[in-house]
C-alpha cells in the first residue's frame, strides 16, 4: 500500500493539463503515493447543479490531502443559462467550488511563496540609476486569511427588509437610505478575531521557522477601521510573542507601489482574504507571473495544494498544450512539504530552477510571446517537454 493517498482535482480548462504533468514529477521524484480522482468544476455544475459535489468532499475528508487544477467560474446570467435545463428554476446559486472547499474545510491559511528563480527571463529588474538595470532576488511568502472577509459569500443585491432596517441603525447608511433598494448590490467584509489570530500566527511561525526578519500585515486600518483595524491590533500582540521577528505595517495601496520598487525589502506577508489575494498575484508578477505562482490552503484537517491561475479557457483546447506547468509543479513541492518530505520538495524546487536558468526549455510565457497555438514555431516549449526538463533535472 501507498505511504500517502491524495485527491486529485483537475477541475477545467488547463486544471486538467496541468495535474497530471505535476503527477509525473511526484512519481519520479519517488514520493510514494495513490491518487484518487475527484470531479470538481463548470461541468458538475453544468450537469448536477452543484460544483463541488458530495462525492469530492468526503474523499477530502477521508483522505485529507489534495491537488487541485483550477475552475470556470461564469457570471451569474451565464450559471444560470449554462445548468441543464431539468435543474433550472429550483432556486440554485452558483458559489466559487474552491472557495466553497476552504470554508467547508476550514482552509483558513493560505500560503503563497513569491521567490524568484534565477535566470527566469520574467523576473523583475528595475533601473539601479546609473544607466544599468538590476534584478533584486524577490523571496516573499504571502500569508492570506482565507475563509472570511469580502469573500465570506455574504452578499446582496436588491437586499431585503431586515438588512435595510439593520443598515439603517448605522449612522453611515444615511446617505443610501433613499437609493431604491433595487438599485442597491451589498458585499460584507467580515473578519473574527480567531482567523486573524490563526493566520497572523501562521505567518509568524512560518518566518521563525525559516529565517525571516520581519512579518508585514498589510491591510488598510487607516479606513477600514474595524476590520483592518482587528487584524492589526492582533498582529500586534502576536508579534510580542515572537521576540527577534520585526512587525511591520503596510496600506494595500501603498504596499502595491512599494512592492514594485523594492520587493527585496518584504520577506512575510500577512493579509485578510482579498488583500491577500492582491497582493500575492502582484508578488507573483514579479517572479514571473501566474506560470510560477502555487499555493497551499491549509485547515486543522485537511489541505489543498494549487497554482494560483485559474482555467485559461482559451488555451485549453488547443491541440498541444502551451501552458507551463511549473505553479503545479511547485505547488505539489509544497504538499511535500506538508507531509514532511522536506528533501524531496527541495529537490523538485531545485530541478524547476535548474532547468529555469539553464534556459534550454522555456515555455511561452517564459519567451514572452502571446498564447497562440503555434509557439511552437519559435522555439516555445510545451506543457509535457516542460516537465520532461524538470523531470531529467531531477
Ligand atoms: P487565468 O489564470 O485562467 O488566466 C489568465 C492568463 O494568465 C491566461 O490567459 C494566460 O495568459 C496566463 N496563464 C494562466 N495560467 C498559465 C500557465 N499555467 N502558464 C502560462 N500562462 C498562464 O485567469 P482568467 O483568464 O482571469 O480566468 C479564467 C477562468 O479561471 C475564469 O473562469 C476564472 O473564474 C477562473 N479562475 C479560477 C481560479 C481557480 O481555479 N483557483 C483562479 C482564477 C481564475
Ligand atoms: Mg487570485
Amino acid at each position: 500500500m501507498a505511504k500517502y493517498t491524495v485527491v486529485t482535482m483537475p477541475g477545467d480548462g488547463i486544471g486538467a493539463v496541468v495535474l497530471p504533468e505535476a503527477l509525473r514529477v511526484l512519481d519520479a521524484v519517488g514520493f510514494d503515493a495513490a491518487y484518487v480522482h475527484a470531479d470538481i468544476g463548470w461541468e458538475c455544475w453544468c450537469k448536477q447543479g452543484n460544483p463541488l459535489p458530495q462525492e469530492t468532499l468526503d474523499l477530502l475528508a477521508e483522505h485529507r490531502l489534495g491537488l487541485f487544477g483550477a475552475i470556470t467560474s461564469k457570471p451569474k446570467p451565464e450559471a444560470e443559462a449554462e445548468l441543464a435545463e431539468e435543474l433550472r428554476d429550483q432556486g440554485r446559486v452558483y458559489f466559487s467550488p474552491i472557495v466553497a472547499m476552504r470554508q467547508h474545510f476550514g482552509l483558513d491559511v493560505c500560503v503563497r511563496p513569491c521567490r524568484s528563480f534565477a535566470g527566469n527571463p520574467l523576473n523583475f529588474v528595475r533601473q539601479d540609476g546609473r544607466g544599468g538595470v538590476e534584478e533584486p532576488e524577490v523571496d516573499a511568502v504571502i500569508f492570506r486569511q482565507n475563509t472570511e472577509g469580502l469573500y465570506a459569500g455574504i452578499e446582496w443585491s436588491d437586499p431585503p427588509e431586515q438588512v435595510l432596517e439593520a443598515l439603517r441603525t448605522h449612522p453611515r447608511f444615511a446617505r443610501f437610505a433613499d437609493c431604491d433598494p433595487s438599485q442597491l448590490a451589498i458585499s460584507l467584509r467580515v473578519f473574527t478575531r480567531r482567523a486573524c489570530e490563526r493566520i497572523v500566527t501562521a505567518a509568524f511561525d512560518y518566518a521563525r521557522k525559516h529565517g525571516y526578519e520581519s512579518v508585514t500585515v498589510c491591510e488598510k486600518p487607516n479606513v477600514l477601521r474595524e476590520t483592518s483595524g482587528m487584524m492589526e491590533a492582533v498582529a500586534k500582540e502576536v508579534a510580542s510573542r515572537y521576540e527577534g521577528i520585526w512587525l511591520r505595517s503596510t496600506n494595500i495601496d501603498a504596499q502595491m507601489m512599494w512592492l514594485t520598487k523594492n520587493p527585496e525589502d518584504y520577506g512575510v506577508v500577512v493579509a485578510g482574504n482579498l488583500f491577500g489575494d492582491i497582493v500575492s498575484d502582484a508578488f507573483a508578477g514579479l517572479v514571473g507571473g501566474l506560470g510560477f505562482a502555487c499555493s497551499g490552503n491549509v485547515g486543522d484537517e485537511v489541505a489543498v495544494f494549487e497554482p494560483t491561475h485559474g482555467s485559461a479557457p482559451k488555451y485549453a483546447d488547443f491541440p498541444r498544450s502551451i501552458v507551463n506547468p511549473c505553479a503545479m509543479i511547485l505547488s505539489a513541492a509544497m504538499m511535500l512539504d506538508h507531509v514532511g518530505e522536506l528533501e524531496k520538495a527541495q529537490r523538485t524546487r531545485d530541478a524547476v530552477g535548474r532547468v529555469v536558468r539553464e534556459g534550454k526549455v522555456r515555455s511561452y510565457d517564459m519567451m514572452k510571446l502571446s498564447g497562440r497555438p503555434d509557439v511552437f514555431d519559435q522555439g516555445a516549449a510545451d506543457s509535457a517537454e516542460m516537465t520532461d526538463a524538470v523531470i531529467a533535472a531531477l
